[in-house]
């Protein structure tokens, strides 16, 4: 038996559900129940009957599903698996900022740590970041962490000023400008698509800019198109097999001498072994802290309301 089929079968053995991101590895991918976006990949977690979730993604995303299934046995194949992001904003320094401005509504971006989120009002994710500013009352201030680029977007699409912690996502701000222009040129008639995690000048060439669902959404609707798509390469497997006419080529980075493509390290941290052994020796399991998760819950419950 292969991986893949051990994997299957162990699955169902112990009621267990994968859950991927788009970023991951194709063959994990493959295995997996549901391969999501930050928002769709908590959906689902809030949902499941299944006893285990095993979390083929990155640290806060499994902890958000610890968070929202207390009682279940939440997997991440490697613990390591963490996020620039979310590391740009630890919770003393962010507890600080919010204890200084207590009359702005805290909304915080799903990358960011569990005693993050027990600081915030309510989370949100590149899918519905828009939507959860516009249902702040416009007189209200709002403190936008941790993503600086996110929220210099959101900043510009709603006219709301906000109060920007200045994180961001190594990934996201590798693209290089004068490569991504030369592939452009080289590429007459395509379609440049973005992550609003890239910097704005990037961002400003893009024809969509949107959520790793919301880019693989864009280019279902103009299938026989060719795109530039600049967010990490994991996204294009789920895309081609969408869309196969499409034509995608990753957005080229700075550092990028051998190949054209952006990827996660952290991400990447998970391998198809390392998916078999965390579920058939059922660790590492992330644990989230009673007082935190207490906390922590809410601001997750309120952007999920408000994403229905
Ligand atoms: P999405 O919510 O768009 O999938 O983004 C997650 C992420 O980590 C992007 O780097
Ligand atoms: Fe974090 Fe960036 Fe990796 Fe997404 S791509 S998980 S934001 S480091």
């Amino acid at each position: 038996m292969d991986l893949h089929q051990k994997i299957t079968e162990l699955k169902k053995k112990k009621n267990a559900v994968i859950l991927a991101h788009y970023y991951q590895v194709p063959e994990i991918q493959e295995v997996a129940d549901y391969v999501g976006d930050s928002l769709g990949l908590s959906q689902k977690a809030a949902e499941t009957d299944a006893e285990i979730i095993v979390f083929a993604g990155v640290h806060f995303m499994a902890e958000t599903a610890k968070i929202l299934n207390p009682t279940k046995k939440v997997l991440l194949p490697d613990l390591m698996a963490g996020c620039s992001l979310a590391d740009s904003c630890p919770a003393d320094a962010f507890q600080k900022l919010v204890e200084a401005h207590p009359d702005h509504t805290v909304i915080t971006y799903v990358n960011c740590s569990a005693e993050v989120k027990a600081l915030s009002d309510i989370i949100c994710t590149s899918s519905n970041a828009e939507k959860i500013v516009n249902s702040v009352p416009k007189d209200v201030p709002i403190i936008f962490a941790p993503d600086k680029n996110l929220g210099k977007y959101i900043q510009k699409k709603t006219g709301r000023k906000m109060l920007l912690w200045d994180g961001a996502c190594i990934v996201h701000e590798a693209f290089s400008m004068d490569k991504l222009l030369k592939l452009y040129k080289e590429n007459p008639g395509s379609k440049i698509i973005a992550h609003p995690e890239s910097e704005s000048h990037i961002l400003e060439t893009a024809t969509y800019v949107g959520s790793t669902a919301g880019m693989i959404d864009y280019v279902k609707k103009h299938p026989t198109e060719k795109f530039i798509v600049a967010t990490e390469a994991g996204i294009l497997h789920k895309m081609q097999q969408e869309v196969p006419e499409a034509d995608l080529i990753p957005a080229p980075s700075e550092e990028d001498n051998t190949c054209a493509c952006s990827e996660c390290a952290f991400m990447k941290m998970n391998t198809l072994q390392k998916l078999y052994d965390c579920l058939l020796n059922e660790t590492p399991q992330i644990e989230v802290s009673e007082e935190i998760r207490k906390k922590a819950i809410l601001p997750i419950e309120r952007m999920l309301e408000l994403s229905k």
